[in-house]
């Protein structure tokens, strides 16, 4: 039982927790593997983890993606994957994590952030699939979503893009 929590971003001590974490809530390894993949290789943006004391609760990572063809000064980050500890999900902590990290995006000037995911979630955020036609990718379709972080975001598109190749792993 939770009911503060706060958000910072994770140390290299925490990795094998946010492992631990990310296989709990998606009974499985592939988005453990694939945040790792994603330090790894230099294309991990930013990641935010939701604590309460020592107790990791949630997690969240944002990746570059990169412009394939069009205006190649957008900046683009991928939202994923985003974890809450199965026991304590649906008390706000996704959405805390969801919030602050794209707040933390805009500060750092990137202009669009995508997501695949649920449309029952997400564009509570402000996260549109209208927006995300103007972004082509391999990841077009109906669970695909964009959000605008700076406000003159549109001037770029439309643009194609591809996400970092650890995604390779999920396609
Ligand atoms: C999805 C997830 C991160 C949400 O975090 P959370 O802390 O449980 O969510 P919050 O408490 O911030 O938000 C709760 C709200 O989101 C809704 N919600 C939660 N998960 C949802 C989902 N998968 N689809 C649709 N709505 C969802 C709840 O119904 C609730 O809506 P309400 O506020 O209208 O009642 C969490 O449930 C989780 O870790 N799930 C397993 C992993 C996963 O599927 N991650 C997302 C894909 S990257």
């Amino acid at each position: 039982m939770t009911e503060s929590f706060t958000l910072r971003a994770p140390s290299a001590d925490e990795h094998a927790a946010i492992a631990t974490l990310l296989t709990a809530a998606f009974q499985g390894p592939d988005e453990a593997r694939l945040v790792d993949l994603l330090r790894r290789s230099g294309a991990m943006l930013l990641e935010r983890v939701a604590v309460d004391g020592a107790a990791l609760l949630g997690h969240i990572a944002f990746s570059r993606v990169t412009v394939t063809d069009g205006d190649d000064t957008v900046r683009i980050a991928a939202l994923a994957p985003l974890a809450v500890r199965p026991d304590l999900q649906r008390r706000g902590i996704g959405s805390a994590l969801v919030r602050d990290g794209l707040k933390e995006l805009r500060t750092r000037g990137e202009d669009l952030a995508v997501v695949v995911g649920d449309t029952a979630y997400y564009p509570r955020f402000g996260f549109s699939t209208e927006l995300a036609r103007q972004v082509s990718c391999s990841w077009s379709g109906p669970a695909f979503m964009a959000m605008a972080l700076a406000p003159d975001a549109d001037r770029h598109l439309p643009v194609s893009v591809a996400f970092a190749e650890p995604f390779a792993l999920f396609e």
